[in-house]
């Protein structure tokens, strides 16, 4: 079942056509990935969705309900999660810190609540302290608790921030490129985090540039150009899509070799 329903989105700054009539659709517990050359549209594909841009035209359904139209709080209330390119991490406070803000902020909205119906939890700041502690046992940061987020290597900061888009307990994640620029090895870390998340039932929908994350970790991949879908398919078949090849895999085997 289609748990995003993106239909003829279009988007325009001005004279400049970003999204040009795009239809997505992301299914339950799937990791799907995006690609597309840069300028593509992609991460305005991800404000729109999260509702910090409203579209031009076009329609989005998240769990069969219209959200385009609706305030970036309001989405996230829905249960759209999100990371930013920049990271957008509170570097001056630990990574308990900026998990618990997080949690905390939507636990008292609700989204948690519905998952931990205790009363206990409800009451005690104590217990929702050991439930952030547990988000950050979850995602491989207990080492790590007490460090400024500032201080953590570029691979952790990537978790870190990963961390705080899933402590809003989202059931679609949108992550904009969380392992461009990381060594193989990190790649690997973050994507088997993002393994763990969809185990958790949470959709995940993933830009990214680092093909080993888009072609080994991803369910289906969608490669945006130009504001428009020019292929969806498995691995195998976007990898041997002439029309991809040319617009953007071939790019990327160069700035490779
Ligand atoms: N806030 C904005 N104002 C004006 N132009 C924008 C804005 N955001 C994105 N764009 C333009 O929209 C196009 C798509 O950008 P973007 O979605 O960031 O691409 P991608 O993430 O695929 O690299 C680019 O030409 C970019 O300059
Ligand atoms: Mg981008």
């Amino acid at each position: 079942m289609a748990i995003l329903e993106v239909r003829d989105l279009k988007k325009k700054f001005g004279g400049l056509v970003a999204l040009d009539g795009l239809d997505l659709d992301a299914y339950d517990s799937e990791i799907l990935g995006i690609i597309g050359p840069n300028g593509a549209g992609k991460t305005t594909l991800f404000n729109v969705i999260s509702g910090f841009y409203k579209p031009t035209v076009g329609k989005i359904s998240f769990q069969g309900e219209v959200i385009s139209g609706l305030r970036p709080d309001q989405i996230a209330g829905k249960g759209i999660g999100r990371t930013f390119q920049d990271l957008s991490l509170c570097m001056q406070s630990t990574v308990f810190e900026n998990v618990f803000t997080a949690f905390h902020k939507s636990y008292s909205t609700g989204l948690w609540s519905a998952f931990f119906h205790t009363k206990a939890v409800a009451e005690e700041e104590k217990t929702l302290k050991k439930k952030a502690m547990e988000i950050i046992d979850f995602m491989g940061l207990t080492v790590h608790k007490d460090k400024l987020a500032a201080n953590l290597s570029s691979g952790f900061k990537k978790a870190l921030s990963l961390s705080v888009a899933f402590a809003t307990n989202p059931k679609l994640l949108l992550l904009d490129e969380p392992a461009t620029t990381l060594s193989p090895d990190k790649v690997e870390m973050i994507m088997n985090l993002v393994l763990r998340v969809r185990e958790t039932g949470t959709t995940v929908v993933i830009i990214e540039h680092s093909m080993k994350a888009i072609m080994e970790y991803c369910d289906r991949i969608v490669v945006i150009a130009n504001g428009k879908k020019l292929a969806e398919g498995k691995a195998k078949e976007i990898s041997e899509n002439k029309e991809v090849v040319e617009a953007y895999l071939g790019e990327v085997e160069e700035n490779v070799s």
